[in-house]
């Protein structure tokens, strides 16, 4: 029997422009997601507590398809708790595939390298989503905060971290294909919005070297505002990005696709649970996380 979990995560500045080569920051959290394989008897199996889990199984489907390049697989049982809402932004689907691959790769003796294990996630996000960055699969992988698509380790981030949670669920590719096509209609408009994106990772890089949430707070709130403007923001979360504002968060922007799931701020480790309060009287729910340095590990 082995045992794997793997982290989720929240985007700091970067989603949609990172699709297009552009950078993004982002950084794990203490919500993981566990796979436990077992041999069976009965060919392969695989057994998930998500709620939704026709949507979970597509990602463990193809990364086992994947992983079978490097070994024979049969006649195992694939067992899969999570704590990371799906379909939310917080990068369930990148979490349940490495925690997949770094066990296969565990039971099967395949010695996969991290960067082999982050490599096969992204490719497996990318066929069944059909439009992937690395961002989800590295970061869940390696933990701590990251830059991609250089595919850095930055330092810790040390402040408070509090998610709002919309209840709405979202799709990503459907997403990233909103965007695709606004991008394609107004290219001399979007193009220009995702460079500046990525620019802010490029500041934000610097800011978070640096300790310096104030101006990484207010960076995000720039980012929110262009997240907006190529349309995949929604009332729900600018009603909750606009309480944890009201209520002193650093800064607050929507995390992952938009159109739903959730959204991320900022603030002072004191203040974490008035700016929890505040965000889910405004709409929705809310939780306090914090960071984490450890990406896939073995249970
Ligand atoms: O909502 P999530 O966690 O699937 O993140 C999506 C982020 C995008 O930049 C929109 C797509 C991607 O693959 O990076």
């Amino acid at each position: 029997m082995v045992k794997y979990s793997a982290p989720g995560k929240v985007f700091l500045f970067g989603e949609h422009a990172v699709v297009y080569g552009k950078r993004a920051i982002a950084c794990a959290i203490d919500l993981r997601t566990t796979v436990e394989i077992t041999s069976s008897r009965q060919g392969i199996r695989i057994q998930s507590a998500f709620k939704d889990e026709p949507d979970k199984n597509p990602y463990i489907r193809v990364a086992l398809k994947k992983f079978q390049q490097c070994a024979a697989v049969d006649g195992i049982n694939i067992s899969v708790s999570s704590k990371i809402p799906v379909a939310s932004g917080l990068g369930s689907s990148a979490a349940v595939t490495i925690a997949t691959i770094a066990a296969l790769n565990d039971e099967y003796q395949t010695n996969l390298s991290l960067d082999e294990i982050a490599a096969m996630g992204h490719q497996t996000e990318l066929e069944v989503q059909g439009a992937a960055s690395p961002t989800d699969t590295f970061v869940s992988t390696m933990g701590g905060t990251v830059i991609v698509p250089d595919k850095k380790k930055l330092p810790p981030i040390t402040c408070g971290v509090v998610v709002g949670y919309t209840g709405i669920s979202k799709s990503t590719s459907r997403m990233v294909s909103r965007v695709r096509t606004l991008k394609e209609r107004y290219p001399e408009i979007i193009d220009g919005i995702m460079d500046c994106i990525g620019n802010m990772s490029t500041r934000g890089e610097e800011l978070v070297a640096k300790n310096d949430y104030v101006s990484i707070g207010e960076l995000m709130n720039v980012n929110q505002g262009l997240l907006d403007a190529i349309g995949v923001s929604i009332p729900e979360l600018s009603l909750q990005v606009n309480a944890a504002r009201s209520c002193g968060a650093y800064g607050a922007k929507i995390t992952g696709a938009g159109g739903g799931g959730c959204m991320v701020a900022l603030c002072e480790p004191d203040r974490c649970k008035e700016i929890a309060t505040a965000i889910g009287k405004s709409c929705g729910d809310s939780f306090i996380t914090k960071p984490t340095a450890e990406g896939v590990r073995k249970e």
